[in-house]
């Protein structure tokens, strides 16, 4: 009887020890998914810090060697942006200094600076009638003597950066307001064709380094339809007429006061002549009247933080195959060509004086796809 009841007591403590045991393997696990409901399972949640996190293209900014050389300024373009392009550094008229002289000194730091940091880079721009070197646009020669030192230029510069420069603006600018060739250029008073010497330009380029995307760049391009049809028309031509171009950028120097609608439908149909397209020289100006008495306010800040939403996503609403980048003209507002250029009071890009993330630059995040 003892012995039974003993085995009778064990069996009953063996039942009980199981209850306890099982209820701690409930317990574990109730905890380890309090544990799962901690870490963020939705990708959408995952807060996003930095423009190159999220794009699906590269992000580029415009930059000088003097700028770079601050470590505030190199330190924010590193931690920001995947790509370069010269703000001025790479133009005609510096590198090519006389006949037979090239300064490249600048425009190496550039490149170098760029590969060193796993950047690619975005040359700019070979031709462009606002940095043709004033000895050139002295020397007098006739089309042929001018069209084969252009070529040498292109070939030499080109050949330096082979394989370390992705792509090149070729032609800036070409078209005035009204749609018609800028007649004040060197190129339109030397050619009776322009256009086709723009186009043997493409041509110089690419074999001088096959793998490039090449470009036509100019401003404006989204609101105006007189210089839109012009550029279509041209690279129509030079599709028909067999001259590498691959892409357009519209620089996007745009405005808080722009027309936000007419940006997604220019882009759209820019987009169809089937190029790469780039936003190549975004910046965002507030201070409509140039006041001196402008004060970036919290409803002007949100303006422009809600215009570069606006330019982001209309960039998105394009193929994705053919979205080549965004490049903003410059880093912080601390350095601005605008300030010259427009009104000292301005506040045109997506990092402030200090180097702090604008509401602008949440508005950039927020139209990434
Ligand atoms: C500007 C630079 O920002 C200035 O520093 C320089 O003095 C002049 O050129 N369109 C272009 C750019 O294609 O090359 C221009 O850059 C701005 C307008």
């Amino acid at each position: 009887m003892r012995s039974t009841n003993s085995i009778i007591c064990s069996r009953a403590m063996c039942k009980h020890f199981f209850l306890i045991f099982l209820a701690f393997i409930v317990m574990l696990s109730a905890c380890s998914k309090k544990a799962d409901l901690a870490t963020p399972i939705d990708p959408q949640v995952i807060v996003t810090k930095t423009l190159i996190e999220k794009a699906k293209f590269p992000i580029g900014a415009a930059v000088t060697v003097a700028h770079l050389k601050e470590a505030d300024f190199a330190n924010a373009f590193k931690n920001n942006y995947n790509q370069l392009t010269a703000e001025y550094e790479m133009k005609m008229n510096q590198i090519w200094t006389s006949p037979s002289g090239y300064s490249f000194g600048n425009a190496d730091y550039l490149v170098n600076f760029a590969l060193q940091n796993n950047m690619k880079v975005h040359g700019h721009t070979l031709l462009w009638y606002q940095s043709t070197p004033d000895w050139l646009k002295t020397a007098s020669y006739d089309s042929l003597n001018f069209e084969n030192n252009v070529k040498t230029y292109i070939q030499t510069v080109v050949s330096r950066y082979k394989g370390k420069i992705v792509s090149w603006d070729v032609a800036n600018e070409i078209f005035a307001d009204n749609g018609s060739l800028r007649i004040d250029a060197t190129v339109y008073k030397t050619f009776k064709d322009p256009v086709g010497f723009y186009g043997r330009c493409f041509q110089y380029a690419k074999t001088s380094d096959p793998s490039l995307k090449l470009f036509y760049n100019d401003y404006d391009i989204v609101n105006n339809s007189a210089k839109r049809n012009s550029i279509r028309k041209m690279a129509d031509r030079f599709k028909r007429e067999g001259y590498p171009i691959d892409g357009i950028g519209e620089q996007c120097h745009t405005t808080v006061w722009s027309n936000k609608a007419s940006i997604t439908s220019s882009l759209t149909e820019l987009a169809t002549l089937g190029l790469l397209i780039h936003i190549s020289e975004l910046d965002i100006r507030v201070n409509q009247n140039k006041s001196d008495s402008y004060v970036f306010t919290s409803s002007e800040i949100q303006k422009q933080s809600d215009m570069y939403s606006a330019v982001v996503s209309a960039f998105e609403t394009i193929p994705q195959a053919q979205k080549f980048a965004i490049t903003t003209w410059g880093v912080t507002d601390k350095y601005t060509w605008l300030t010259g250029w427009w009104h000292p009071k301005e506040y045109p890009l997506l990092l402030d004086n200090l180097y702090v993330k604008k509401v602008a630059y949440d508005g950039f995040l927020l139209g990434l796809k």
